[in-house]
């Protein structure tokens, strides 16, 4: 598997492709749940913790939006839209400083989860979309220099 990271200049929003249906129907619903909170986990004791919530409830809560997101993205539920309204990923990202190094962090946090799902049976297949969906969208969350 291929986890590379893109490098782009500040301010390059390459054209994002969703993660394949596959990824979803494979990981399934609670498995996504899953992946995103031990993500945030591990962003809570990372050198980026200070941009998220240190409150419990708002912790939780971050936690329960990030996975509403992804499940939509991925094919599933439009629980995003449901509960928070429109995505406008950049503007809610907006109050947070997100420079190229706190991107890094973000994506280096996913790749042994990603990993682990391979470990589990999910397919390369699936598991290369999803990350080549993280590592595009994730430049656009850049706000920072
Ligand atoms: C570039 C690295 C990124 C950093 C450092 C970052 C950081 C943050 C921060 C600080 C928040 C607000 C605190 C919270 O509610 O957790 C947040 C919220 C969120 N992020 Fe990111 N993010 C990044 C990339 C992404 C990407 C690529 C996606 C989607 C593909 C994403 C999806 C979300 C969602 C869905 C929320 C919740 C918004 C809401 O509650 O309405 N983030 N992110």
């Amino acid at each position: 598997m291929n986890l590379n990271i893109t490098k782009a200049p500040f301010g390059i929003r390459p054209p994002v492709t969703k993660p394949i249906p596959e990824f979803l129907i494979e990981v399934k619903e609670e498995g996504l749940r899953e992946l995103i909170s031990k993500h945030y986990d591990k962003l809570r004791t990372s050198s980026i913790s200070n941009l998220f919530p240190v409150d419990e409830k708002d912790f939780a809560q971050a936690k329960v939006n990030s996975a509403d997101f992804f499940i939509q993205i991925c094919g599933g539920r439009a629980y995003f839209n449901e509960n928070r309204g429109a995505p406008q990923m950049i503007g809610r990202h907006a109050p947070f400083r997100i420079d190229a190094n706190a991107r890094e962090v973000w994506l280096e946090l996913y790749k042994p989860l990603i990993l682990e799902l391979e470990k589990s049976g999910v397919t390369e297949t699936s598991l290369q979309s999803f990350w080549g969906y993280l590592d595009i969208f994730s430049l656009w969350m850049i706000n920072t220099q």
